[in-house]
């Protein structure tokens, strides 16, 4: 195994070590890196909520949300006050050292994305993770201080806010500074994702997360003095709480005494960018999704025209239904590696590759009997760190939003003084073309680093609208790519296969991103004999299980539905 996948290997043996263990911690609930996890059905229960919904992965976290829309707000100040939540209380994905993508349907008809994914520091270079001696990928892009973009999370949601919420940044953060500040009674989620990665952790933060050594220990209370204090100058200053001042000092400060590259001026010129969302339709819905720097929306809608010039689909669990989903998946992954980046720096043929013509001319290339081959080569299983969060309000506006420090507890740098994780979202570029990254992704040109440039990212955050133009779904996943197949998966379960929100969530899943050429599938997705029929057509298996963490809302009669993930943590809380 290369050194780029130490941390990997770390977190799978922890894991194993843990699920070997039944001794005196109970052993009940499983956290979102699904190792040795397994699917409670129970888990995917819908919650009815008559005014709003927030479905996220920590049920503080979602509970912070349904006390604003309680308090009057709408889906945006819930999402806001729900993401600052979530970096107090899920600190293995939630953050304000990361970045992430919001997407927004107002119900007078107002769709607004917003970006605010990290971007490389300008002292970024191109092969700054190719070690000069060997010409090999190093591990530095995804642990410790070099493997941080500049991060935009505060930027992001106090924008947002601004634009779209109707409360101060200081009512819609107070839960979360109480969170923070009060401390709140860790789950087995915390404990297991913190036992699980050990290694990861490092620095300053490893004494409050490991207090005297052991990870944190289920039903105690958990302060965070310092978080809570850097929370509470943020409410009071806004984003400028953040970027400069004692925050930003304290920021970069770490990454100078850890060698980092990120400084006071990269954090002052951090911008969030507006972007229109993709529009695009599948059987009479329409999709709302996230244009680049994601490249979650157009592999999306490429995915779907693709299987939309099929007319009705073959029944969920057949081979012919398992094999179209995965040759159409294999294609739009395809474009997806090669073709996007950051449009401020790359053309993005985004046109072209969600029209609907172009999906017939992929389509028609499509053998309903036999898999098309893409070279195959081995990786290492990856992590799945990011998290989605659902929100919905009694007018109607709903917000879908997918944040991420991109591994669990990102670089595993904390920043002392200040309380919080920083990113390790520089592993999302391409460090070296042809080299597979953490998520065995194999990338192009398009996404290599420059500096101030975004790095693609697969969240799909999505809203569904139905035939008259209601709100329908708003859905989305952790996952890396997993991501962009498990959101398709629960739409196509919903629209195509009529299934309800709760079994859509809970139906196995597939994965296939053209490179490595393995059809990913979880227990249950097909029988065995479905199975050999896809083996026969020339699909290479490999049974995994937890493919991806999802968390959504559907609209009902008279009001919403919240189903969280299944698989992993967190709640649906309704209002
Ligand atoms: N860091 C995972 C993603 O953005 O796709």
């Amino acid at each position: 195994m290369s050194s780029r996948f130490t941390r990997l290997a770390l977190v799978v043996l922890a894991a194993v070590s843990a699920s070997c263990h039944h001794g005196g911690t109970p052993q009940t609930v499983d956290i979102g890196t699904y190792l040795g996890g397994q699917v409670s059905l129970a888990e995917a229960t819908p919650v009815f909520g008559a005014h709003g919904m927030v479905s996220s992965n920590s049920e503080p976290a979602s509970a912070a949300g349904a006390e604003i829309l309680q308090a009057g707000g709408n889906a945006v100040d819930a999402a806001v006050a729900t993401g600052f939540a979530l970096a107090v209380t899920y600190p293995y994905a939630g953050n304000i050292g990361g970045g992430g993508f919001m997407n927004i349907h107002m119900a007078d008809g107002r769709n607004a994305a917003i970006d605010y994914r990290e971007v490389a520091p300008l002292a970024a270079t191109r092969d700054m993770f190719v070690d000069p001696a060997t010409g090999k990928l190093t591990d530095k892009s995804v642990i410790g201080h070099l493997a941080s973009g500049v991060p935009g999370a505060v930027a992001g949601m106090a924008e947002a806010l601004a634009k779209y919420g109707t409360m101060p940044l200081s009512a819609v953060m107070a839960p979360a500074i109480r969170l923070a500040k009060e401390g709140f009674i860790v789950d087995s989620a915390l404990f297991r994702s913190l036992r699980g990665n050990r290694a990861v952790p490092q620095f300053a933060g490893k004494a409050l997360f490991y207090p005297g050594g052991e990870p944190l220990q289920p039903g105690t209370r958990f302060v965070q003095a310092e978080l809570a204090r850097t929370l509470e100058i943020i409410a009071a200053k806004g984003p400028a709480g953040f970027y400069s001042g004692e925050v930003a000092e304290a920021l970069v400060e770490e990454q100078v005494r850890g060698g980092g590259i990120i400084t006071m001026e990269d954090l002052r010129r951090y911008k969030p960018e507006w972007r229109t969302p993709i529009r695009s339709t599948y059987r009479g819905y329409t999709l709302l999704t996230m244009p680049p720097a994601s490249s979650g929306g157009i592999t999306m809608t490429e995915t779907l025209n693709i299987l939309e010039t099929f007319g009705p689909l073959p029944r969920y669990g057949s081979a012919a239904y398992s094999h179209l989903l995965t040759e159409a998946f294999r294609r739009a992954f395809i474009d997806r590696n090669a073709k996007l980046g950051d449009p401020a720096f790359v053309k993005v043929p985004l046109e072209q590759l969600t029209s609907k013509t172009y999906a017939s001319q992929l389509a028609a290339s499509i053998d309903r009997n036999k898999a098309t081959k893409t070279p195959a080569f081995k990786v290492a299983s990856e992590p799945e760190h990011t998290t989605h969060y659902s929100t919905a309000d009694s007018k109607g506006n709903v917000v879908s939003t997918t944040t991420t420090l991109n591994g669990g507890f990102g670089s595993g740098v904390w920043v002392p003084k200040a309380g919080f994780f920083l990113n390790n979202e520089m592993d999302d570029f391409t460090a070296q073309p042809g080299s597979p990254n953490m998520y065995g992704l194999v990338q192009g040109e398009a996404n290599a680093i420059v500096p101030g440039k975004r790095m693609l990212s697969a969240m799909s955050p999505t809203i569904v609208l139905d035939k008259d133009g209601k709100v329908l779904l708003v859905v989305g996943a952790a996952g890396g790519p997993r991501i962009i197949t498990a959101t398709t998966e629960v739409i196509l379960n919903v629209i195509e296969h009529q299934m309800s929100l709760a079994d859509a969530m809970r139906a196995p899943r597939l994965h296939h991103q053209s490179l490595p050429d393995t059809l990913r599938y979880e227990a249950g997705a097909f029988s065995d004999a479905v199975a050999d029929s896809l083996r026969a057509m020339g699909h290479v298996l490999l049974r995994t299980s937890g493919l991806a963490n999802a968390n959504g809302i559907m609209r009902v009669s008279g009001g919403w539905i919240g189903v969280r993930e299944p698989r992993s943590m967190g709640a649906s809380v309704g209002h």
